[in-house]
């Protein structure tokens, strides 16, 4: 018999699970490290979800699942119901949603009736958003009005057309200092954790002492007080781009390009389907018994 602590049930058996919320995670500041990944369907959340802390609902998946070559054209729409199918397919881990680029930058208002779509349709712990200083007065907004916030500064994909390509920040001096300003006014104005993409280690070592909330590193080396990766890049699901702070945990786009061409070549070989995957499959004709004498 299993000795494991089962979880409770409810009336009728359905095990009750909690997920993690975004206060667990603000307290886990200077703990053990928070795991965070990108997840965008309901399948690939369920196989994440008991090892992780966190599932971000990432905008990246603008390019990792419909082909764009940034972020900036993915809508609130297809955040929302990318959102919906990470929730069904996940039950303990944190739940964040990224606002969408022109969804949240005009005006704290438009912050918050993106932010509550968002709440509302998906049922998600939160919103990340991009954005240091300037975004702070919307993070507070937000956070007072009952809606948990993830920042995100450094390297904000959303502003390449601004930054002028994805590259790394914060090398001058001049560029570190408004760095550790922005993850001040960001945990200042109630972020419960904060994103720290593409930024050098010593750098990524002070914004993480800067601030009260927990910073999660993305290509921010391991000074932060978590890690999120992009779960293609370390699946080998996306061949465009392979970032140097990535590593190869498998190579997933490999095995189904062979599992392709085998289905390929047994469907042009009439190998499949065999009887072993046909519904109501005549018998195999038998052999012809000889004469007996
Ligand atoms: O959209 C995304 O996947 C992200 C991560 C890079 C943090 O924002």
């Amino acid at each position: 018999m299993s000795t494991m602590p089962q979880p409770p049930k409810r009336e009728g058996g359905t095990p009750i699970t909690k997920r993690l919320t975004p206060r667990d995670i603000q307290a886990r500041k200077g703990a053990a490290p928070i795991v965070c990944i990108t997840a965008h369907s309901a399948p690939m959340a369920g196989f994440m979800d008991p090892h992780v802390d966190l599932l971000l609902v990432g905008d990246s998946l603008g390019m990792m699942v419909y082909g764009m070559d940034t972020t900036v054209g993915v809508s609130l729409d297809i955040m929302i119901a990318h959102g919906k199918a990470v929730m069904r397919g996940s039950s303990k881990a944190c739940v964040i949603v990224d606002l969408p680029f022109g969804s949240y930058q005009a005006s704290p208002v438009d912050a918050f009736k993106a932010a509550a779509r968002v709440m509302s349709e998906v049922g998600c712990a939160g919103v990340k958003l991009e954005g240091g200083t300037v975004m702070a007065p919307t993070v507070e907004y937000l956070v007072s009005r009952g809606v948990p916030v993830m920042g995100h500064i450094g390297l904000t994909p959303q502003s390449v057309n601004v930054l002028g390509g994805f590259r790394v920040q914060g090398k001058s001096s001049a560029e570190a200092r408004a760095l550790v300003a922005d993850v001040k006014a960001l945990s200042d104005a109630g972020a419960f954790s904060i994103v720290v993409e593409g930024t050098v280690e010593p750098v990524a070592r002070e914004i993480t002492k800067a601030s009260t909330a927990p910073t999660i590193g993305i290509g921010a080396s391991a000074g932060c007080d978590g890690q999120v990766i992009v779960a293609e890049d370390i699946l080998g699901l996306y061949s465009a781009f392979m970032p140097k702070f990535a590593k190869r945990y498998a190579h997933l786009g490999d095995d189904v390009s062979k599992a392709v061409a085998s289905y390929a070549a047994d469907v042009r070989a009439r190998r499949f389907p065999g009887p072993e995957n046909t519904y109501g499959a005549a018998p195999a004709t038998p052999r012809k018994k000889s004469k007996k004498r």
